[in-house]
């Protein structure tokens, strides 16, 4: 059977993004696949976090995966930090990454030219990555685009590795969500919906109120013309609407125009569709949020399955790296 891994940082508010373009995923993955899927706190200690902040995003985002949909009695969810495991095997990763290549990641050049304080972490990142896809022998990754030169690398190092010392790791590829689930920003639809983005006008969190919702799609930016139909160059802002739609209501975007002549009703209805999809979620997010220790029941049922294999896994790669076994 497939394994697939893919993990997610606890930091910013989830919005609709995440949502229908990895959680929903995920949340189909595990019928199909063998899946573990992993809160990566570990990566998010690349830029300085406040503790308090940190504990509460992990704890919060392991019940929004879980009122999305991800059932820990199918998949594998657990928290990065609590598998020791990741952080051995990550030192590991480091030595078998080259200087250079991990110089030419391009997340890298970003968040360093932007950040103020760059730590050794921000750098080796990816070897970090690495080492959480490589624990569990996963042979499919779904991530968005910006994370494929990762994948990339962890193939290389994989097959690096391998070629030194023996085969040890299975060699992973990058799976990308099908385009339609790219969700862009409602006030500026040539760019991605994104936690960063410099107002939250055109975001939608996932825990908003349906009145929030209604007013940031009724604002979301359109155009003059007044025609309805799915033409991402010439129409980006409509386009992302009926994007929307149709994810929320499992059809193509061309699909979901047909029937509109106008602006006003779309956009009712997208946000009608997006209240949908969202209000049960969150209404699971609160039962849970009340009982933050069955969550963390959970997520330790989690974390001993996670380990179970991760723990096989670095043994193998001990072995064959001549680390002395300990009597
Ligand atoms: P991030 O919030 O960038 O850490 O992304 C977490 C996951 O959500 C990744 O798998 C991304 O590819 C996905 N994602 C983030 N933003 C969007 C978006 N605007 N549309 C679709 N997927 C997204
Ligand atoms: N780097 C990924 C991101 O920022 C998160 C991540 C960490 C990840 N480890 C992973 C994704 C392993 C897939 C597989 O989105």
């Amino acid at each position: 059977m497939t394994r697939v891994f893919s993990g997610i940082q606890p930091t910013g508010d989830v919005h609709l993004g995440n949502v229908l373009g990895a959680m929903v995923r995920w949340v189909d993955e595990q019928h199909r696949a063998e899946s573990l899927y992993c809160v990566v706190d570990l990566h998010a200690l690349t830029i300085p976090q406040d503790p308090a902040e940190l504990r509460r995003s992990s704890l919060r985002l392991a019940q929004i995966l879980l009122a999305v949909g991800l059932d820990p009695e199918i998949c594998t969810l657990f928290v990065q930090s609590h598998v020791h495991e990741h952080a051995e095997l990550a030192w590991i990763m480091q030595c078998t990454a080259a200087h250079g290549e991990l110089s030419r990641m391009t997340q890298f050049k970003d968040k360093s030219a932007r950040a103020g304080f760059v730590s050794a972490g921000l750098f080796t990142y990816p070897a970090l990555m690495a080492a959480d896809i490589l624990l569990y022998d996963a042979d499919e990754v779904p991530v968005g685009d910006d994370q494929r030169q990762h994948v990339e690398l962890t193939r290389d190092l994989a097959e690096r590795f391998n070629a030194r010392y023996g085969a040890t790791f299975t060699v992973p590829r990058a799976t990308f969500p099908a385009s339609g689930a790219r969700v862009m920003d409602l006030q500026d639809p040539t760019s991605k919906m994104s936690k960063s983005a410099a107002s939250t006008a055109g975001t939608i969190l996932l825990l908003d109120e349906p009145k929030a919702i209604e007013k940031k799609i009724k604002r979301a930016v359109t155009d003059n013309d007044a025609d309805v139909r799915f033409d991402v160059a010439a129409k980006p802002g409509v386009s992302n609407l009926l994007s929307i739609l149709g994810a929320c209501t499992g059809r193509s975007p061309e699909d979901a125009a047909a029937g509109y002549e106008q602006y006003g009703p779309l956009k009712s209805d997208a946000a009608a569709a997006v209240i949908e999809l969202l209000e049960p979620i969150q209404a699971r997010f609160r039962e849970l949020e009340a009982d933050p220790a069955e969550t963390l029941r959970l997520l330790a049922i989690g974390a001993n399955k996670a380990s179970e294999r991760a723990a096989a896994t670095l043994a193998r790669a001990r072995d064959a790296l001549g680390l002395l076994e300990r009597g």
